[in-house]
């Protein structure tokens, strides 16, 4: 991917830069150049000189029709400065080839000194289209200036929440290794999404397994996936799987709980009965749910 290797480029001074325009952009989408001076605290001298540095790389927008030149980062500068933490805290050392592109989403393997593979799933919410943002109203709240970069770092921080709640199930659920603004460090599986799979070995278990895990999720972690389907298991051939894609869990307790966890378990049980012909029923699996 072309930001490994823009971090190989880039000095401490140029990330201290970007550092800077990303405090700001706490506060307004561009930041200008007196305040960029001022949250690196380098003189003005240095201040412009790494900032033509990073334009030049492609890594900030600049907004020249104030009476203030003023710049914001893009996606790329916001993925190096995850990264490179990331590779700083010794969590991974390298990003591998893209493995998935998902709805709001790019994930990659990446793989640690020590030679394990993990994904690295980054968050691409808002940039391009606005929609998706609406739905994550309630994960923002009512703030004025809705930054995407906040909003991917909220959406991060919320799966990774989830992950990590989960993961003391010890369940199929991915194992959270870290996370870093936008982008999630977890346990990989090296397969595709069952809804790629045209047979597979023994539907019936992988069935009844999913079915049971998402009752010890619901009774124990009173969690619900929320987004659940064959777009969101993925699977390899041996029969291990990984049920993915926490961002819109929801809690048991939510208004629209009830219709949610009757959606997921509904695309699971229709899934296998259209595509393996393994015959269920949706009310019993759902009473079995809410029975103490
Ligand atoms: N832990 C993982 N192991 C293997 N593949 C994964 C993992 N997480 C995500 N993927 C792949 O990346 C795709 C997108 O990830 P997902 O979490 O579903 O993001 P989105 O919210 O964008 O749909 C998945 O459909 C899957 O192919
Ligand atoms: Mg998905």
């Amino acid at each position: 991917m072309e930001v490994a290797n823009l971090l190989t480029k880039l000095e401490k001074e140029d990330l201290r830069i970007l550092m800077a325009i990303e405090i700001g952009m706490k506060r307004s989408e561009y930041v200008t150049v007196s305040n960029i001076k001022f949250y690196s605290r380098y003189k003005m001298e240095e201040t412009l000189f790494r900032l033509k540095k990073v334009h030049k790389l492609d890594l900030i927008f600049r907004d020249a029709s104030k009476h203030e030149i003023a710049y914001t980062l893009n996606s790329k500068a916001y993925d190096l400065l995850a990264l490179h933490t990331l590779v700083e805290q010794n969590i991974i050392s390298q990003l591998g080839p893209l493995i998935g592109k998902g709805k709001e989403s790019d994930v990659y393997s990446c793989m640690n000194d020590d030679g394990d593979i993990y994904a690295a799933k980054i968050y691409r919410i808002g940039r391009t289209s606005f929609k998706n943002v609406k739905k994550l109203r309630d994960l923002i709240g009512n703030r004025g200036h809705l930054s995407w970069l906040y909003i991917n770092r909220l959406a991060a921080k919320k799966e990774y929440e989830a992950l990590e709640k989960i993961y003391k199930f010890k369940l199929n659920t991915p194992k959270p290794i870290s996370y870093n603004r936008h982008i999630i460090i977890m346990s990989y599986l090296r397969g595709k999404e069952l809804v790629y799979f045209k047979t597979i070995k023994s539907p019936m278990k992988i069935f009844n397994k999913i079915i049971k895990q998402l009752r010890i999720i619901y009774k124990k972690g009173k969690m619900i996936h929320g987004d659940l389907g064959e777009f969101n298991i993925v699977l390899d051939n041996k029969g291990n799987f990984l049920i993915i894609d926490w961002l819109q869990w929801v809690p048991i307790d939510h208004p629209n709980a009830n219709s949610l966890l009757e959606r997921d378990i509904g695309n699971i049980c229709n899934y296998f009965t259209k595509k393996f012909k393994i015959e269920s029923n949706v009310d019993e699996i759902l009473n079995s749910f809410y029975k103490k």
